[in-house]
């Protein structure tokens, strides 16, 4: 065997790590095993690389690239260690961002490296494709990181004519591509690469903050797309397999999460959905009245209970309150209640949050039941136990035709026997509606800050 025949099989074996390492993060029991087999495959990989001979020749430039790897630990591994669970989103908006320009310069640098006038016409294509969309999702991420970190508006921002706007940069850059392939020469590739990052923030623009996660798993798909695009002009297989599976495994996930959130891509790449100033009707706004319960009496029920359901969202996450409610069930199951979590797929605001959040706080996994296995029991649960969640139970989305979360399959909270909502106010959820499960007989609210108001369940169960 050549020095080659051995890189590329251990590029193949990098190959199928990487697809065992999706097969894991598919299940919260095993995505962490996962993401270590796909961290040793991409250990390899790079590792391969540096033994590769270009044109007969070792790798060149080894200190710069040792330089910008170290650069590269340096910066990301105290990022990834010391964000906050609930600024995932930006963290994964970067590293995606910085993804996809890196495939965009590779592009960029396999052309300039050129003679253009030798180049066929299948290279340039394959070079446009990776600055198009390198680049496009380059500056899409970035400006989805400036707004879910609340540096820019969360709000869409729109303005009268802005889908013609767009469409007209679209075909701007597809006659750069057409003009590319033509005949090919620098200034037409910078122009490419300028009317790219143009396309990648205008995309961006008109989507609310909440839809940014669905965006950006979008646009980790481009990523996906760009990098298989350099690994075929640098002739590279690992490249082509990663891209194709970081590029494939995007576009499902962005598939699913609409799914579940019952909208269509369309839907949420261009509906602005969100720019509708929602009425806050905390404080006394709504007239009709709910019933507001005490902690002692809630704990009460709690602990005569013979099973009850806890329903997580977004609150849960706002609150910081994994580790409170986990005590919470922990005193429930001490007293012989059946205890479990039901957890819908986009509860909160990325996705897994609530599966990575639990387990943060050692919830064992058997504990939390999926959507469809949960609402089998729902009927027999004394009490479901809503912590800082809304439109996931919100039965709108079965009896309401019309409303933005009508046909988004929800936990049917309704069919419990007893129902209490944990939250601040009469304020709505993500969607901006209202829900009237809030106004339900059945329903009991418990206003305040879930995390105290979880403490003080924990004290009433413990003294009942
Ligand atoms: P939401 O419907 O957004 O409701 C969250 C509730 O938490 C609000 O009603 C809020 O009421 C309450 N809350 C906030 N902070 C709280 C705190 N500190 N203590 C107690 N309660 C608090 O949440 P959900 O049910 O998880 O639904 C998620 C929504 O986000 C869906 O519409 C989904 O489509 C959307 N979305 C999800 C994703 C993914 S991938 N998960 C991505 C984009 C969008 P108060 O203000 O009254 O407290």
């Amino acid at each position: 065997m050549n020095r080659q025949n051995v890189i590329d099989c251990i590029y193949l074996f990098a190959a199928v790590t990487f697809i065992l390492a999706l097969k894991g993060l598919s299940s919260p029991k095993r995505a962490r095993a996962g993401t270590v087999v796909g961290a040793v495959g991409m250990v390899a990989a790079v590792g391969a690389t540096f033994f590769t001979k270009v044109d007969g020749h070792t790798l060149q430039n080894l200190p710069l690239m040792i330089g910008a790897m170290v650069l590269g630990v340096v910066v990301a591994v105290p990022m990834s260690r010391f964000m906050k669970m609930t600024s995932m989103p930006q963290l994964i908006a970067i590293f995606n961002g910085v993804g996809g320009g890196a495939a965009a310069l590779v592009s960029v640098a396999e052309f300039l490296h050129y003679d253009v006038a030798y180049l066929a016409t299948y290279q340039v294509l394959e070079i446009v494709a990776g600055v198009l969309i390198g680049a496009m999702s380059f500056a899409g991420s970035a400006v989805a990181y400036l707004k879910l970190q609340e540096l820019i508006t969360g709000r869409p921002i729109t303005y009268p004519g802005q889908q013609i706007v767009n469409g007209a940069i679209f075909l701007g850059a597809l006659g750069l591509v057409a003009a590319l392939v033509h005949s090919p020469s620098n200034v037409l590739l910078w122009a490419l690469v300028g009317v790219s990052v143009v396309l990648g923030i205008s995309f961006v623009l008109p989507i609310g903050g909440a839809d940014v996660p669905v965006l950006i798993s979008l646009l980790n798909s481009f990523t996906g797309l760009a990098v298989a695009a350099s690994g075929f002009t640098l002739d590279s297989n690992v490249l082509i397999v990663a891209g194709t599976l970081v590029g494939a495994s995007g576009i499902l996930l962005t598939k699913l999460m609409s799914q579940a959130m019952g909208r269509s891509l369309p839907n949420i790449l261009f509906s602005a959905f969100g720019s509708a100033v929602v009425a806050d009707t905390s404080g006394g706004g709504e007239d009709r009245p709910v019933r507001a319960g005490t902690p002692e009496d809630i704990g009460v029920a709690l602990a005569y209970a013979r099973k009850v359901i806890i329903v997580p969202g977004y609150g849960l996450a706002v609150a910081q309150a994994q580790h409170t409610v986990r005590e919470l069930a922990e005193q429930l199951q001490a007293k012989g209640v059946d205890v479990f979590y039901a957890i819908h797929p986009v509860a909160g605001r990325m996705p897994g949050h609530m599966n990575v959040l639990l387990a943060e706080a050692n919830v064992p996994y058997d504990e939390l039941k999926e959507m469809d296995e949960a609402n089998a029991e729902m009927s027999t649960a004394d009490v479901v136990l809503v912590v800082g969640a809304n439109d996931t139970v919100n039965p709108a989305a079965k009896t309401t035709p019309g409303s933005p979360i009508y046909g988004m399959p929800i936990i049917n909270a309704d069919a419990a026997k007893q129902v209490v909502f944990l939250k601040r106010s009469m304020r709505p959820g993500f969607a901006g509606i209202e829900n009237e499960l809030l106004y339900d007989p059945k329903t009991v609210l418990l206003f305040g800050d879930a995390k105290d108001t979880l403490a003080k369940l924990v004290a009433a169960v413990k003294a009942s």
